[in-house]
C-alpha cells in the first residue's frame, strides 16, 4: 500500500523500485521454513550412557532432551528408532518398550525383548509399575519443551543390548536415528561419541561416569512435517466494527460431495455418535464446521486504548472434538512485545532468537491447573488474556493494522493470518499521519544512490 505513491515517480523509477522491492523479498529468511528462525538452536539431542558392560554387551541410559524453546512433543508420543549396526539385539528395556519383537527364532532358552535389525522404541505409559520405571520415563512420550516446563523437558528409558561389544573399541554406536513425534518432522544426524557424562550424586559428595557416551541431534523442520495448517488467526479492534474472520479453508474446505463427514456440526445430534464412532480413538482431529475448518483458532481483538497503554485480548478456540491440547503454547510475534506491562492469566517468556537485539516475540503459555488444559471443542473448548502494553511514542500507532500481530504460532505450528489488507482499518485512514511518507522517500533515496553508482 505504501508504494501507492510511487505512481508520482516516473517509469523507470518505478521499475527500479519494483526491482528493489523483489531484491528485499528474495533475500529475507527463507520462507519454506526449513530451520525455525524463532528457534534457531532448537534441538533434540538424545544421549546414549553406557553404565555397565554384560557378559555379550551393555546396558545404557538412553535420555532425549528436548531443548526447543516452544516445541513440545504430545500425545500420542515420541517414536526412536535406529538401525543396528551390528547383529546387536534387545534383551530387556524398562521405562520404554519396543514396538515389534521381531524374528527371535533362532534363541533358545532366554527371548530378547526385541531382534529387529531396526527397532522402534515408544514410552511406556503412566502407571506401569514401579520395577518397570526409571526416572523420566512412563508419560506416555510427552516431553514438554525447554521454555515451559523445564523439569519435564526429558524422557529415559534403559536398554540392555546383547551381541555388542563390551568394550569402548568394539561397541558401534548405531546408524540411522529416527524421531517421529508421532508424525515426520525431525531429521536426526548421526551419533557422535564423546566425553563420558558425569553424574553427581545426590549429596554432592561423589561423582560417577558413564563408560562411553554419544549423542544424536535431531532439528525439527515444519517444511518436512508438510502438514496442512492447524491453526488461523481473526482480528477485531475496538475501532472498526468488522470481524475479520479466518482466512476460507486456512486449514481444509468443507466438502460435503466428496468428503462428507470432515465435519460436524456443533449442535449435530449425532456428535456424540461421530465421536464414538470410527477413529474414535485415532488423533485425526475431528473438527466443527467452519468456513476456516482449522481445529485451533486465535483472535486478537485491539481492546482498548489508554494515554500510555494500550490493551490486547487473545482468545484461544478448539474446535476440535478430539483433543483436549495439554500445555499449550503460543508465539506471538508483535514490536510491542519489547515493552509488554502485563500478561494476565497467562504465563509469559520473551523469546530472544537473535541474542537481545530484538525482543519483539512472546511465548504464552497456561497457568497450571488453571488453564494449561485447552479443553475439547464445546463451551469449555477456549482460553483467554489480556496482554497490557506500554506505548513507545515513535512507533505506536493504530494505522495499517500495526496493533495486529505479525506471526503466530500454536504448539509450533505457523498459524494462517488473514491478508493484511484485510486488517480492520482505523477510520479516516485518508488523515493518515506522515509516518507513511518516510518508506516511499527511503526507496527513492535508495533508487537515486543506484543511478549515482
Ligand atoms: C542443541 O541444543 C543445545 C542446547 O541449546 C545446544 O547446546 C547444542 O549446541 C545444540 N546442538 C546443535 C547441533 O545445534
Ligand atoms: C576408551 O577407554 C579408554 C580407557 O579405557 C580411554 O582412554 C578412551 O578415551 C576411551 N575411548 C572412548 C571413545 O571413550
Ligand atoms: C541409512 O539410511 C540411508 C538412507 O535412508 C540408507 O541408504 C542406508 O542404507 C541406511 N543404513 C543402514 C545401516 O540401514
Ligand atoms: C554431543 O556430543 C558432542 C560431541 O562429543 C558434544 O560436542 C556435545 O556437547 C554433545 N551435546 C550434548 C547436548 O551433550
Ligand atoms: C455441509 O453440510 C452441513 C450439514 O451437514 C451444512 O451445514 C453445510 O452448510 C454444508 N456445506 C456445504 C458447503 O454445502
Ligand atoms: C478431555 O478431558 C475431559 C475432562 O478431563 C474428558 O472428559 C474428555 O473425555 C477429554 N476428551 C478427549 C477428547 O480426550
Ligand atoms: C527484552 O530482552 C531483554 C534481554 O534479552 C530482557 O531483559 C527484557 O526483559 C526483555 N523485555 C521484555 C519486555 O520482555
Ligand atoms: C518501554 O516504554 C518506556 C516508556 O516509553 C520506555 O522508557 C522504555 O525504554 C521502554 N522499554 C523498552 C524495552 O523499549
Ligand atoms: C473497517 O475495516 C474494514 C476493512 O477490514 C473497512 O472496509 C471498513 O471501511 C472499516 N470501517 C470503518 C468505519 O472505517
Amino acid at each position: 500500500m505504501e508504494f501507492g505513491n510511487a505512481r508520482f515517480l516516473s517509469k523507470p523509477f518505478t521499475l527500479l523500485t519494483f526491482c528493489l522491492v523483489l531484491l528485499i523479498l528474495l533475500s529475507s529468511p527463507s520462507s519454506t521454513e526449513a530451520y525455525d528462525s524463532l528457534d534457531p538452536n532448537g534441538n533434540i539431542t538424545i544421549k546414549w550412557d553406557i553404565m555397565s558392560w554384560t557378559p555379550d554387551g551393555y546396558v545404557a541410559v538412553v535420555t532425549m532432551y528436548n531443548f526447543q524453546q516452544y516445541r513440545h512433543i504430545q500425545a500420542p508420543g515420541w517414536q526412536l528408532g535406529w538401525t543396528w549396526a551390528k547383529k546387536e539385539v534387545i534383551w530387556s528395556m524398562v521405562g520404554a518398550q519396543a514396538t515389534e519383537q521381531g524374528d527371535c527364532s533362532k534363541f533358545k532358552g532366554g527371548i530378547p525383548h526385541c531382534c529387529k535389525r531396526d527397532p522402534t522404541i515408544v514410552d511406556l505409559l503412566p502407571g506401569t509399575p514401579y520395577n518397570m520405571q526409571i526416572a523420566n520415563c512412563c508419560k506416555a512420550g510427552v516431553i514438554s519443551s525447554f521454555n515451559q516446563d523445564p523439569a519435564n523437558a526429558a524422557s529415559s528409558f534403559q536398554v540392555s543390548v546383547g551381541l555388542a561389544g563390551t568394550t569402548n573399541k568394539t561397541v558401534k554406536v548405531p546408524k540411522n536415528f529416527t524421531l517421529k513425534a508421532p508424525g515426520p518432522g525431525y531429521t536426526c544426524g548421526p551419533a557422535k561419541v564423546g566425553k563420558p557424562t558425569k553424574f553427581v550424586t545426590q549429596d554432592g559428595r561423589r561423582t560417577t561416569q558413564a563408560l562411553m557416551t554419544w549423542n544424536v541431534t535431531c532439528t525439527y523442520s515444519q517444511f518436512l512435517a508438510q502438514k496442512t495448517p492447524t491453526c488461523c488467526v481473526s482480528l477485531s479492534s475496538f475501532y472498526n466494527d468488522t470481524i475479520v474472520n479466518c482466512p476460507t479453508c486456512s486449514c481444509g474446505c468443507q466438502n460435503n460431495k466428496t468428503n462428507p463427514g470432515s465435519c460436524v456440526e456443533g449442535d449435530s445430534p449425532y456428535l456424540q455418535s461421530t465421536l464414538n464412532g470410527p477413529g474414535k480413538n485415532s488423533y485425526a482431529p475431528l473438527v466443527q464446521c467452519t468456513s476456516h475448518m482449522c481445529p485451533v483458532r486465535v483472535h486478537w481483538h485491539v481492546k482498548l486504548n489508554y494515554k500510555n497503554y494500550w490493551r490486547v485480548k487473545i482468545t484461544i478456540t478448539n474446535f476440535n472434538y478430539r483433543m483436549n491440547y495439554t500445555q499449550w503454547n503460543l508465539v506471538v510475534q508483535h514490536p510491542n512485545f519489547d515493552n509488554v506491562t502485563t500478561v494476565f492469566s497467562f504465563n509469559y517468556k520473551a523469546l530472544t532468537p537473535y541474542g537481545s537485539a530484538i525482543n519483539d516475540t512472546a511465548m504464552l503459555w497456561g497457568v497450571k491447573f488453571y488453564n494449561d488444559l485447552l479443553m475439547a471443542a464445546g463451551p469449555l473448548g477456549n482460553a483467554q488474556s489480556e496482554l497490557l502494553f506500554q506505548k513507545d511514542s515513535n512507533t505506536f500507532t493504530f494505522d495499517k493494522g500495526w496493533a495486529f500481530p505479525r506471526r503466530v504460532y500454536f504448539n509450533g505450528d505457523n498459524c494462517v493470518m488473514p491478508p493484511p489488507d484485510a486488517y480492520p482499518w482505523l477510520p479516516n485512514t485518508a488523515h493518515a499521519s506522515i509516518r507513511p511518507l518516510i518508506l516511499p522517500i527511503m526507496v527513492l533515496w535508495i533508487v537515486l544512490a543506484f543511478i549515482m553508482l
